[in-house]
């Protein structure tokens, strides 16, 4: 026996192979089920005590011998899949995260502001009806008014339309709640009008709305003041001007104070300092009336603002179609943003 695992063990030192199957087949020749070492386990058995002592340690060898052999060939496959020009240690590039998109960044802050201060958010469909796009809102039929929005009708049916603002929502929830109600309304709103940097047929919106007793004027600017604040930074000044809109009265847009210190400022400010981010008002007593709500009893604020121009704003973006595109290229510039 001694004999047999000297011979065994010279085998093995000369073992050559040319593959990774010939490996294999050396493995389970030696350390497989009906392999050598099997054999010579069964035979050790039966061996005597004293014998057993020398002969353990050289099976013990013999096994590590085969093993060790084993090992060192897989490497020397290794280094030939080296030296055919592939390299299997090489770390893999990883799996590219994606990133999210601009307007969900600002989307989620805004919301988040509002939220901070008690509003809840709501969303309602985009394809709509005339009721809740114009005449819950106070949009008398034939008013010129409607014209300031140009509408997308769906079907040659004038009472389905894509919702040109997400003041629709207002309306729906009006029709739902009783007040008093403080909602945040984030949602895509579509327009005919011709794409270019400054305009597209479709964009973000998101509304906000509050109706409770005595809601005052001073709370609605108070409430933009620090939304403006927290979105902007703590220095931020605002100021309104009067305006119109068929929904609210009085109406005003709301301007922060951007600045006036590089080239930039200048040429997005027109030269004011000033640039426009919102529309709001006083809920028109004729909306809450219109929805079921008492204009005696209670009243309320409602704002609107475009997420595209915020977000242009805040990272300086020239061009609204970058927002649709989804070029990688632009998209990858906001990764880690959240
Ligand atoms: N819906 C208006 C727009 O799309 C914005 C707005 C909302 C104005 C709420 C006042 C109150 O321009």
């Amino acid at each position: 026996m001694k004999d047999r695992i000297g011979q065994l063990m010279a085998d093995v030192a000369a073992a050559e192979f040319s593959g990774e199957d010939e490996v294999e087949a050396f493995r389970v020749a030696y350390l497989g089920r009906k392999g050598k070492m099997k054999d010579l386990m069964a035979a050790f058995k039966e061996v005597p005590g004293d014998q057993k002592r020398v002969l353990g340690p050289m099976l013990n060898a013999l096994k590590q011998a085969v093993e060790d052999k084993v090992k060192a060939a897989s490497g020397v496959s290794a280094s030939k899949v080296k030296a055919s020009g592939l390299d299997a240690t090489r770390p893999s590039g990883g799996v590219p995260l994606g990133t999210h998109h601009p307007l969900q960044v600002v989307r989620r802050e805004i919301v988040d502001i509002f939220q901070n201060m008690g509003f809840a958010v709501a969303e309602g469909p985009e394809i709509e009806d005339d009721w809740h796009v114009f005449s819950g809102l106070n949009f008398p039929p034939e008013h010129p008014a409607r014209d300031m929005q140009d509408t997308f009708f769906v079907e040659r049916n004038p009472d389905v339309l894509l919702r040109t603002h997400t003041s629709s929502v207002q309306v729906r929830e009006m029709e739902k709640r009783e007040p008093p109600m403080r909602l945040i309304m984030p949602g895509r709103v579509f327009r005919n009008e011709a794409i270019s940097a400054r305009a597209h047929c479709m964009f973000h919106q998101i509304e906000g709305l509050y109706i409770d007793k005595d809601v005052s004027f001073a709370d609605l600017k108070q409430t933009l003041l620090h939304f403006a604040r927290c979105f902007f930074g703590p220095d931020t000044d605002i100021r309104l001007r009067p305006s119109y809109f068929p929904f609210t009265e009085p109406s005003a847009e709301v301007d922060v104070y951007w600045g006036l210190k590089t080239e930039v400022d200048k040429r997005i400010t027109k030269g004011t300092g000033w640039l426009e981010i919102l529309g709001c008002g006083m809920v028109d007593p004729n909306v809450l009336e219109a929805n079921g709500i008492d204009p005696n009893v209670y009243s309320g604020f409602a704002f609107g603002m475009g997420i595209e121009r915020i977000t242009m704003l805040r990272y300086q973006i020239g061009d609204l179609r970058h927002f649709f595109e989804n070029d990688r290229r632009f998209l990858n510039q906001f990764a880690g943003e959240r």
